[in-house]
């Protein structure tokens, strides 16, 4: 048997998972999200459940992978037995799911990047008209489907090269100039007329709202937190399977769930200023809002033209680690399974993830058609799914493995799991029903509608 490549320096690991995790999750994910949840009410909800129960869960998906050494399908098999085969083929389907729409949404960001090459951000919304209409004209249509295909291109290329070679470089350089510049931005927004209007939006929480709508914010928070952080198909499996046996693994889903946070709310205190003080309603803005608000921010601010050209580079290169890291998990899947060639694993599964992306750059509803499945549904059932495994059916190997490279756990390890088997698992299912609910809601409702005027 060969041996299984591990990272290939000790920060390695660290900076993979930050990578996977840190993307358009929280550029562009997070702050329409939130903005739809009622800012600060999502916001409350959200975190609740980004410490509650998504550091619960990385280390879950840290221990499976680290105690089996092996992709999520076969994780999941060594520990289950045979019927958690299917649960893992659940993950290869979410990563081709999530996957085929995150490469449209990155073609936008390289989008954004090219016209910032072409000219100021002034000129380009001058020559669009204003920023909704630049959206409208390159969210869609050939341009959009030509980006997609090049975004593909690269990350199946990377993913087919192998992991050393792969994956540990991009996010060195990533991570800080990602903060650097969200900072530089949200003090730059704080000085804005009307700011004040976004702020009280997104941070001044009102606990009656959050009480009313506890059942649209339950699985909305719980689909952003597990797609924010990688969750609930396996990434963080399938980079555990790759590590040592001497790593503080609750540190390292501390670091990495910090910056994740971190760079999402900084996210949140750049956008909603810009969107208040250019007169736009904080309450839904859509898919879109990152896009109008930071090229409004890089038309205005001096120097706005290299900001933005570094600001959209840079969510490029954080969207091409979190999609490196979805397909290698499909891609791990096949060449330890089937047993197929790097390569050829890389370019067949990445193949298909590209085919289901195209229709997306046709029509933004299925758009909503992909992400309400893969994130109101599938990635809580798989977060759920996990957390029965680890927590039912073999908790004492999951404590043994966690208190590798700590010590005892004491009580912390049965805390952690006694957390996992009730109250956790309880409100998965809750957010798993609202999120079907939702979901269906949304095919007899919006989908049925546009079915019908189009076809
Ligand atoms: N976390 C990434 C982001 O926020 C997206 C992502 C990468 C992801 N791998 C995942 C989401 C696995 C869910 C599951 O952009």
């Amino acid at each position: 048997m060969v041996q299984r490549e591990t990272w290939a320096t000790r920060t390695g690991f660290i900076l993979a998972a930050v990578g996977s995790a840190v993307g358009l999750g929280n550029i562009w994910r997070f702050p329409f999200i939130a903005a739809d949840g009622g800012g600060a009410a999502f916001l409350v909800v959200y975190l609740l459940f980004v410490a509650f129960i998504g550091f619960p869960a990385i280390l879950v998906e840290f221990v499976v992978g680290r105690r089996t050494e092996r992709n999520p399908v076969g994780a999941l098999l060594e520990l289950g037995g045979d019927v958690w085969k299917y649960v893992g083929g659940l993950f290869i389907v979410t990563g081709f799911v999530i996957l085929s729409y995150y490469s449209v949404i990155a073609g936008w960001f390289i989008r954004y990047f090219l016209e910032g090459l072409r000219g100021s951000y002034v000129g380009r919304l001058a020559a669009y008209g204003e920023a909704g209409a630049m959206f409208g004209e390159v969210s869609t249509g050939l341009d959009a489907l030509v980006l997609h295909t090049l975004f593909m291109a690269v990350t199946i290329g990377v993913v087919a090269l192998g992991i050393r070679r792969g994956i540990e470089f991009a996010t060195k350089a990533m991570v800080p100039s990602i903060v650097l510049l969200l900072v530089g931005l949200a003090v730059w927004a704080s000085t804005l007329p009307n700011a004040g209007a976004g702020y009280e939006y997104y941070l001044s929480p009102d606990f009656g709202v959050i009480l009313e709508n506890w059942q649209e914010l339950l699985p909305a928070a719980a689909g952003q937190a597990f797609f924010t952080l990688s969750l609930g198909m396996g990434v963080m499996i399938t980079y555990a399977s790759y590590l040592g046996e001497d790593r503080n693994l609750t540190r390292d889903a501390a670091t990495i769930i910090g910056f994740d946070t971190g760079i999402a709310i900084l996210t949140g205190l750049v956008v909603f200023p810009v969107i208040t003080s250019a007169g736009i309603e904080p309450a839904a803005p859509g898919p879109n809002v990152i896009f109008i608000s930071m090229t409004e921010a890089f038309a205005n601010v001096t120097g706005g033209h290299l900001l933005g050209l570094v600001f959209f580079g840079t969510v490029v290169i954080a969207a091409l680690s979190s999609a490196i890291s979805l397909l290698e998990v499909v891609t791990a899947y096949v060449i330890d399974e089937k047993g197929v060639e790097r390569w050829k694993a890389a370019i067949g599964m990445g193949g298909v993830v590209y085919l289901l992306g195209v229709p997306v750059t046709y029509d933004l509803v299925f758009l909503s058609l992909l992400d309400g499945f893969a994130d109101g549904i599938l990635l809580v059932f798989g977060a759920l799914v996990l957390m029965l495994l680890v927590g039912w059916i073999t908790p004492k190997f999951a404590v043994e493995e966690l208190s590798k490279g700590i010590g005892d756990l004491g009580s912390i390890g049965q805390a952690w799991i006694w957390a996992i088997r009730v109250p956790i698992i309880i409100v998965l299912v809750v957010s798993l029903y609202l999120g079907v609910v939702e979901y269906v809601e949304f095919l007899t409702g919006d989908f049925t509608a546009w079915i019908e005027a189009n076809l």
